[in-house]
């Protein structure tokens, strides 16, 4: 009874910025995990300086996301349990903060570094002194927090292809 299922779906501009972010956030995990270690002393060069631009990227487009969804809301959720409903909202609440936070805490590592960070030629503020021992710290966090957020986007994606193999209830083509 698939056609009993009315389903609203994301504005094009949404999904347009959804699966961009979805490209964005796989190269950077593969860059951040194929990049060179980092030493005292190391360049931001090659795969360090991709890694570094994708994740200003990543920041620009998830303001933008950020903004778009406070605008525009999101369409009328899916009929589902309380909890099921509860779950969904809390886990993109979750991967909107960490889509922001996650990368500022790179970007504040990559400052303690003396590393500039910047954008089409124009150097973006340091979000942490040279040597300092928090940016340092904010460092280890990113790497643990890149963890906790490919968690949440393993249950985010299984959810989405349980809903369309399983309650084939048009969730998914509300995002496609
Ligand atoms: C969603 C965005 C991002 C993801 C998923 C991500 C992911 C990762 C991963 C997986 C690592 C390797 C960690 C390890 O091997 O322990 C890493 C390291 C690093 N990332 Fe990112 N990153 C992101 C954004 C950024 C941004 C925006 C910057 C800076 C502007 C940045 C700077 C760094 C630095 C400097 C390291 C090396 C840290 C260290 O070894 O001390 N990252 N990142
Ligand atoms: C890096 C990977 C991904 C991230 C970070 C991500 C993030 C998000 C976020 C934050 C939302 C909430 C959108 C909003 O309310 O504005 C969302 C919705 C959605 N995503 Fe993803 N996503 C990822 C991958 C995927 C994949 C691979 C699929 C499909 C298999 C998918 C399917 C969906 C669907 C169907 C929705 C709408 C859910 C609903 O209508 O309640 N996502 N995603």
């Amino acid at each position: 009874m698939a056609e009993a299922f009315t389903v609203s779906k994301y504005d094009p501009f949404a999904r347009l910025l959804h699966w961009l972010i979805v490209v964005l956030v796989t190269a950077q995990y593969v860059v951040g995990w194929t990049m060179p270690d980092i030493h005292r002393g190391t360049q931001p060069v090659g795969l360090i300086d991709i890694h570094l631009e994708l994740g200003v990227s990543i920041i620009a487009v998830m303001i933008v996301r950020a903004v778009w969804r406070f605008v525009r809301k999101e369409p009328d959720v899916v009929d589902g349990s309380a909890w099921a409903r509860a779950v969904a909202y809390l886990t993109h609440g979750l991967l909107y903060l960490l889509l922001i936070v996650q990368p500022l805490m790179g970007w504040a590592n990559a400052s303690s570094r003396g590393w500039r960070i910047t954008v089409f030629g124009v150097e973006l503020p340091s979000l942490a002194p040279t040597g300092s021992t928090i940016g340092h710290a904010l460092g280890d966090v990113h790497g643990v927090l890149a963890w906790v957020m490919l968690g949440l986007i393993g249950l985010h994606v299984a959810a989405a292809l349980y809903h369309h193999f399983l309650l084939r209830d048009g969730v998914l083509r509300r995002m496609a």
